[in-house]
């Protein structure tokens, strides 16, 4: 009897180590993941990006220095410059979308409000953000997490939910950050928040998570969806 309980909490110590372990090494994952999507982001825009733009100019100085009678070679020339900036529009839209300048640059809201508009360029949603306040600082943890929840939830939103409008509203207090993302389309049923492979969803729980905070998703048939997140103020002590 002693034993078996002995052995139980022993077992149990041991899950509970293996589980701190394993949530160590997601968070771990997590930001080298971030710090890779940076470099990656950086490596694209400014290498492939300058090699681009001098590409341009070489070919311009060599079209200035065609002779007349070659103009037949100038007019080939032309769609080499056509593709040379479709390059340099994929490498920003390439570099932006792996780790957005704004997301290390404006703050939290604005960068969602940043990515809120290029949304905008290719929905018919309505989106509206509130912020309150409307600009705060946060550690850049905090800071990528919640814009990676967002980016879910919205790309989620336009992909499955049939709605008209979506809400993002921010809130800072002093216990931490709470966001919602709530739409007004068809709603998520139980069973789709049950699914052991919605990854997208899991993606947002376990980002939150690591975080020591918290993602619920609910649903209303014919009413919409809403995810809320929130992350708690961490201590100035708490690991980077
Ligand atoms: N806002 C929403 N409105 C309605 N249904 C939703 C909404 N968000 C998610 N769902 C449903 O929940 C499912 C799981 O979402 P999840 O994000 O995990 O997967 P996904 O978007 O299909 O794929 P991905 O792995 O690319 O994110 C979706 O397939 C969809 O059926
Ligand atoms: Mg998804």
């Amino acid at each position: 009897m002693v034993t078996d309980v002995t052995d139980r909490k022993r077992a149990e110590q041991q899950l509970k180590a293996s589980q701190e372990q394993l949530s160590e090494l997601s968070r771990h994952m997590e930001s080298v993941r971030e710090e890779e999507r940076t470099r990656i982001a950086r490596e694209i825009h400014d290498e492939l990006g300058q090699t681009l733009v001098t590409l341009k100019v070489y070919l311009s100085w060599l079209v200035r220095r065609l002779p007349q009678a070659q103009e037949v070679a100038s007019e080939q020339v032309k769609p080499m410059y056509a593709l040379i900036d479709s390059g340099i529009q994929t490498v920003s839209r390439l570099s932006t979308e792996l780790r957005p300048g704004a997301l290390d640059d404006l703050g939290l809201t604005r960068a969602i409000e940043w990515q809120v508009n290029e949304f905008r360029k290719w929905t018919n949603l309505e989106f509206h953000v509130v912020s309150r306040p409307k600009h705060f600082e946060a550690d850049p943890e905090t800071v990528t997490a919640l814009f990676r929840i967002a980016h879910e939830a919205i790309t989620n939103v336009v992909r499955h939910a049939r709605a008209t409008r979506v809400d993002i509203t921010i809130k800072k207090k002093r216990s931490g950050i709470t966001m919602t993302v709530s739409d007004d389309g068809i709603g998520i049923t139980e069973d789709q928040l049950q699914n052991k492979r919605a990854f997208g969803l899991m993606g947002m729980k376990e980002r939150a998570r690591l975080l020591a905070g918290t993602v619920n998703i609910s649903g209303v048939p014919g009413h919409g969806t809403t995810v809320e997140a929130f992350i708690p103020q961490r201590s100035r002590e708490s690991k980077p």
